[in-house]
């Protein structure tokens, strides 16, 4: 039986679910904070490249924490929701769980708020798509 999670937030489906290699494991025997950055990254460019129709860039980490350490074998599932809208700019909140022991645990492990803006062709913020 899965275990309830604390604040895991129900926003459908993950954008991505990946499993870390053991060449992403640190001398602790965890997996590498920049591995688990570097999924938050993508996902988070995936949601803002829907929202805004074409391509975005990071351009800051409002928030990262590091809530839990992944372990080898962990499934990694990651939510992200757009939490703000600017003009060009995108606050998007990403969530990370692992599911471990054969699904019977999960534990939310990262929480992060990242900045993207919409690209033009010459690469320089674009207007979001109006929402009307
Ligand atoms: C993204 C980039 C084009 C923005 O250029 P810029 O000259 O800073 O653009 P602006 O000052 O007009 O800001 C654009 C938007 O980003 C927001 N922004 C810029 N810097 C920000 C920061 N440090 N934190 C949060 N938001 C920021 C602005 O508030 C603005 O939002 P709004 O239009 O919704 O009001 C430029 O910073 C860049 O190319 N950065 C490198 C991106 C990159 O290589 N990322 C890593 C790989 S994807």
């Amino acid at each position: 039986m899965t275990q309830a999670v604390h604040n895991l937030p129900v926003r459908g489906d993950p954008i991505l679910r990946v499993v870390p290699r053991p060449a992403d494991i640190n001398a602790n025997g965890h997996i590498f904070g920049g591995w688990v950055l570097a999924q938050m990254d993508i996902a988070g460019g995936i949601v803002a490249g829907r929202i805004a129709e074409g391509p975005c860039a990071t351009v800051a980490i409002e928030k990262m924490e590091f809530i839990a350490p992944i372990l080898l074998r962990d499934i990694i599932s990651v939510y992200a929701s757009l939490e703000r809208r600017g003009r060009t700019s995108m606050a998007i909140r990403i969530e990370v769980v692992a599911t471990r022991d054969r699904g019977e645990q999960e534990v939310k492990v990262t929480e992060g708020l990242f900045t993207f803006v919409a690209l033009d062709e010459q690469h320089r913020p674009r207007p979001l798509p109006s929402t009307d």
